[in-house]
């Protein structure tokens, strides 16, 4: 099971220093809001930059924007080692994979709650992972959905390759479900920034117990 602390539940004010509290994780989640495709605004590809050289976790950029293809290349630059956006968002989702693929890096759809596994087929054989929102894309502290999580067995089972991420309330209280789902990478923003440590909470969200 691998960790990915995601920087939204981090604090803004200090996220060089907050960084350092990842350690021992297996990838930094990256969350990337435009406004318009969710009701939120984050950081863009200046602060990912910024970020690159105080960790050596793989950045997990993941694109919550209505047009992802005109950004790919500014994230790459920033140090994004996979990136991962939705299917519903506007641009013509082969060009926005092949895109990322011009970079040598790794590409990812996320699919939102209500999202059926069945709009992956046409893309599958191009992506390394598949993000399950497990809330409605936007904000951290949600509480999940346990109803989405019965999507990571029909993808593991139909695209047995594919490594599936779930994003959204992944912390104590439901690590659980979430090891039971069959997933392979969790993140977690709340659970791990807002833990006592975040470290010891890295490896307790890891061993499930
Ligand atoms: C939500 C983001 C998540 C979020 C998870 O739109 O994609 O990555 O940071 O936060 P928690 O773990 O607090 O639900
Ligand atoms: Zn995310």
């Amino acid at each position: 099971m691998l960790i990915a602390p995601s920087i939204l539940a981090a604090d803004f004010s200090a996220l060089g220093e907050e960084i350092k509290k990842t350690k021992g994780a297996d990838l930094l989640h990256i969350d990337i809001m435009d406004g318009c495709f969710v009701p939120n605004i984050s950081i863009g590809p200046d602060v990912v930059a910024a970020l690159r050289d105080k960790t050596d976790l793989i950045f997990d950029v993941h694109l919550m924007i209505i047009k992802p293809l005109r950004y790919i290349e500014k994230f790459v630059k920033a140090g994004a080692d996979q990136i991962t956006f939705h299917v519903e968002c506007e641009d013509d989702t082969n060009a926005v994979i092949d895109e990322i693929h011009r970079f040598g890096i790794k590409a990812g759809l996320a699919i939102k709650p209500s999202t059926p596994v069945s709009v992956l087929a046409p893309f599958a054989e191009k992506l390394h992972t598949v993000i399950v929102m497990s809330v409605e894309p936007g904000f951290g502290g949600q509480s999940l959905i346990p109803e989405t999580l019965t999507k990571i067995k029909e993808i593991k089972q139909q695209f047995p390759h594919i490594l599936v991420e779930v994003d959204g309330g992944v912390n104590r209280d439901t690590i659980k479900l979430c090891h039971e789902s069959g997933a392979d990478i969790l993140i977690s923003g709340t659970g791990v920034f807002r833990a006592e440590d975040p470290q010891k909470e890295i490896e307790f969200l890891r061993s499930g117990k």
